[in-house]
């Protein structure tokens, strides 16, 4: 497949042309993304709870993000890969915005970056786009500031409150995102959104009337077990067909069939007796 590029994302919202985005943490699972049809992947920061085994994603750092973003970049020739700037990586200056989105491309190869926030983050994403690093944006539940919306919730599910969203969108478009994630919203608020904002609108829990689909990998195979969101519709169910091989596994080391001679070394050696 051929590599999306920063253009694409607008190309292809213009012909009416919907793409798809997943999560990768490590190079085998980019490697799987980069073999199917999927054209982007994020590096996110959920990489904290889903690899990690964290509550949450305030705890992840800018070394966490370039250790799984590297082996992403090298599995994923062909796709296009975003890094996800951590919780307070971004939010202090403008300089610090800058400095770590730099690190960040320098470190790791990645194409773009992407980082949470409305109208509050408009001046950092502006100085990341002037340093000429794409910016994706987060906006809706934005789950790095999750307590101060009152947990993992609905967004814009009142008229101020969607109106509120719209012109987030509208203001960090103005600041230069390529592209913006939308999380957890109506379908409708989604739908006014993307009609009133020219950059693609990437949904996840957002529903049908956006650009493009996002869902984190392990929960799209069925593989991440402690908590199913809503949104999230299982395509496969890869944790059960792991733990069956896992079983299976288990069962023959048991009953001595594994490993039979097709998976052994079976040249005899003549092997001399001990000397005393
Ligand atoms: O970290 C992440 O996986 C994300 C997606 C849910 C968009 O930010
Ligand atoms: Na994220």
């Amino acid at each position: 497949k051929q590599k999306m590029t920063v253009m694409d994302f607008q190309k292809y919202k213009d012909e009416g042309r919907k793409f798809s985005y997943v999560t990768a943490y490590d190079y085998t699972t980019a490697s799987i993304v980069d073999d199917s049809d999927v054209e982007v992947i994020l590096v996110g920061d959920s990489l904290g709870m889903i690899m990690l085994g964290y509550k949450g994603t305030t705890a992840v750092t800018m070394d966490d993000m370039i250790h799984h973003i590297r082996p992403v970049v090298q599995g994923a020739p062909h796709t296009f890969v975003i890094g996800d700037m951590p919780f307070g990586s971004y939010q202090v200056s403008c300089e610090q915005a800058m400095t770590n989105a730099i690190r960040m491309i320098k470190e790791t190869g990645c194409d773009c970056v992407k980082l949470e926030g409305g109208i509050n983050m408009a001046d950092k994403i502006a100085a990341i786009v002037n340093a000429g690093i794409p910016v994706m944006g987060h906006i809706g539940l934005t789950p790095q500031t999750a307590t101060s919306l009152g947990g993992f919730k609905v967004q814009g599910g009142t008229p101020e409150s969607a109106r509120k969203l719209i012109e987030d969108a509208k203001t960090i478009e103005k600041a230069g995102v390529f592209s913006i994630v939308l999380e957890c919203v109506p379908s409708c608020v989604a739908r006014a959104m993307s009609k009133e904002v020219r950059v693609p609108i990437l949904g996840i829990g957002a529903g049908p009337d956006v650009d493009c689909q996002v869902l984190v990998t392990q929960d799209l195979l069925g593989m991440y077990g402690d908590f199913k969101p809503k949104f999230v519709k299982q395509f496969a169910q890869i944790r059960k067909a792991m733990v069956d091989g896992l079983n299976a596994f288990h069962e023959e080391t048991l009953n001595g069939s594994f490993p039979s001679p097709e998976f052994s070394f079976n040249k005899q050696v003549d092997i001399p007796p001990a000397k005393e």
